[in-house]
């Protein structure tokens, strides 16, 4: 069993901006890793669709052998794996806004977060935000057509930064000190974003803490591979192969797949 693969899924190329954490984390360990960028993006998709398109992708995880999966997806997050882990026997790790880390080091006690519309309007992200940020003012942000431009791998286009200024704006204007970065694609705006926020604003996403996470699921259910030479890794996208290699900087073997 463990030396089976950890899944990974997303609905396009953002999750592997966790991929990389959890391979440079576990090197030796297997990764299969799927982007269902066909359907991007989740974020405006109802409930119902989120929850079918992360079925999709778990059964076809499943049917190659994964042994955990990460839903390496806010969206999917917040609005399937609950689902998901009633209904299949493998762990599953899943993503969350860093609301937490943001709540407790703020200094202005403002804090800014950008996120799909279905993460942001999931019950989830309702119910860790009111447990963390008593006191503490979040200006929340939809992050509405950022996916589909990064998906399209212009990571530097003016359509993105002309974006990201009005949404910008109003969480400057309200003094933060974080930004929680509540998407995973939104890693790849980060030296853009950098660029736009004033100095002293810390960004923060989480998938340190996601591969953090995978690691110690896997050794409590005794899943570590045992096999200490360097993993066998694959990655799958029923979109644009040239974008996923791009973001991957044509370090692994992916291929094109219509799932
Ligand atoms: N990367 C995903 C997330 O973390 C989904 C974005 C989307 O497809 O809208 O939320």
């Amino acid at each position: 069993m463990s030396n089976k693969p950890i899944g990974i899924f997303d609905s396009g190329i953002g999750g592997t901006s966790i991929f990389k954490e959890i391979n440079s984390l576990m090197p030796n360990e297997n990764i299969i890793y799927l982007a269902d960028s066909k359907n991007a993006p989740y974020g405006s998709k109802s409930k119902e669709d989120i929850i079918q398109f992360s079925i999709k992708n778990t059964e076809l995880l499943l049917s190659k052998g994964c042994k955990l999966i990460v839903v390496a997806c806010n969206t999917a997050t917040t609005n399937a794996i609950s689902y998901l882990r009633t209904t299949y026997k493998v762990p599953f790790i899943g993503i969350e806004p860093a609301i937490k880390p943001a709540a407790l080091n703020t200094k202005n006690k403002v804090v800014g977060i950008l996120a799909t519309k279905g993460t942001l309007s999931s019950q989830l992200f309702h119910k860790t935000t009111d447990l963390y940020t008593k006191g503490i003012l979040v200006v929340e942000q939809v992050g509405e057509g950022l996916v589909p431009l990064i998906e399209s791998g212009d990571l530097d286009s003016k359509e993105l930064e002309a974006l990201l200024k009005i949404y910008l704006e109003p969480m400057i204007t309200a003094n933060i000190d974080y930004l929680v970065l509540g998407c995973t694609h939104y890693p790849y705006l980060i030296p853009m974003l950098s660029r736009l926020l004033p100095n002293d604003v810390k960004i923060i996403d989480s998938g340190l803490a996601v591969a953090k996470q995978t690691k110690a699921i896997l050794s409590t259910h005794q899943l570590f591979n045992t096999n200490s030479s360097k993993g066998n890794i694959k990655l799958f996208t029923n979109g644009n192969i040239e974008v996923l290699n791009a973001v991957l900087d044509n370090q692994f073997e992916t291929s094109f797949l219509d799932f």
